[in-house]
């Protein structure tokens, strides 16, 4: 249903690989809801050719960028703002990669070379979009830019690896600069923490089937989809939401709040039965 939520916005989408990938639900949500704009992905993101059905389908410019590079982002601000012609009122951040997973090193036994490159991806990217936004003067002012985390940040969850660090510091990174966007430019931020979702980011992480079969078990609601994922970032960059900012904001179905559910209580009185 479209509520033309978002007519005449513009903004940045950046992390639609597929069909599965919660930016590109986003997309597709914003562009019904009436907002333009520009997608972007790491050039070997694009090479692989599914983003460009994406951009024809919702008559963005596709401009690569490596989110760990200033010069790719600089291009991108600046290419962005001409193609949509003025200044931007949303950015999403969905963006994560760890190579310790990748390579199957264990959190105790990481590749510290790895770790840091998985941060820079993973962490830093977001200052340092949000810098090259900030000194270009790119936002509208009551803009809104949002990222994606998930509840790792806060409560343990091993096979997460080092993917849980770089998610708290990415939440801190959005406190942090939300706090001079907001002071000086009116610019909301705030970071969207998800439920387990079938993406290629997601099933990276080893036991992802049983991960998600646990959250959605434990959730009154069941797990957030990767569409509803995208409502809810609608409603974020919408002006329904103008004064909410350096939030954390959780889209689990309940998870976060939980201890235990009877469904899985269920579970282990079936096992001490039998
Ligand atoms: N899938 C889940 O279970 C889940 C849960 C909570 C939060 N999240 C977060 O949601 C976000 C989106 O992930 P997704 O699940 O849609 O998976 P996805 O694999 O579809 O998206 C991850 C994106 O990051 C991009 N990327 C990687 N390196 C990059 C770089 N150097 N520059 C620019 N882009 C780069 C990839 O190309 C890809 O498009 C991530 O931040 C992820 O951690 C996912």
């Amino acid at each position: 249903m479209a509520y033309n939520l978002l007519k005449g916005k513009k903004g940045i989408i950046f992390g639609a690989l597929d069909e599965n990938s919660i930016a590109w639900k986003v997309a597709e949500k914003v562009h019904e809801e009436g907002g333009s704009f520009v997608l972007t992905n790491a050039p070997i993101a694009l090479r692989m050719g599914k983003i460009k059905e994406l951009a024809e389908k919702t008559g963005a410019e596709l401009i690569p960028a490596d989110a760990t590079k200033i010069e790719d982002l600089e291009n991108l601000v600046e290419k962005a703002t001409e193609v949509l012609g003025g200044k931007l009122d949303f950015v999403l951040h969905s963006i994560g990669m760890s190579v310790n997973v990748r390579k199957g090193n264990h959190y105790t036994d990481m590749n510290y070379d790895f770790t840091t490159k998985g941060w820079d991806i993973s962490a830093v990217s977001f200052h340092k979009t949000m810098q090259t936004l900030y000194k270009k003067d790119a936002m509208n002012e009551w803009g809104s830019i949002v990222a994606l985390t998930y509840m790792a940040a806060q409560r343990v969850f091993p096979d997460y690896n080092d993917m849980a660090d770089n998610k708290a510091y990415l939440e801190s990174i959005a406190r942090s600069f939300g706090y001079f966007f907001g002071s000086e430019k009116k610019v909301r931020v705030n970071t969207i923490s998800q439920s387990p979702t079938p993406t290629t980011a997601g099933q990276g992480v080893k036991g992802f089937d049983g991960f998600i079969a646990y959250a959605d078990k434990m959730s009154p609601l069941g797990n957030a989809t990767a569409d509803e994922c995208a409502d809810y970032t609608l409603t974020l960059f919408s002006d329904l939401t103008k004064k909410v900012t350096l939030q954390n904001l959780y889209n689990d179905g309940g998870f976060s709040n939980m201890g235990v559910s009877q469904q899985v209580m269920d579970t282990f009185m079936k096992e001490e039965d039998s």
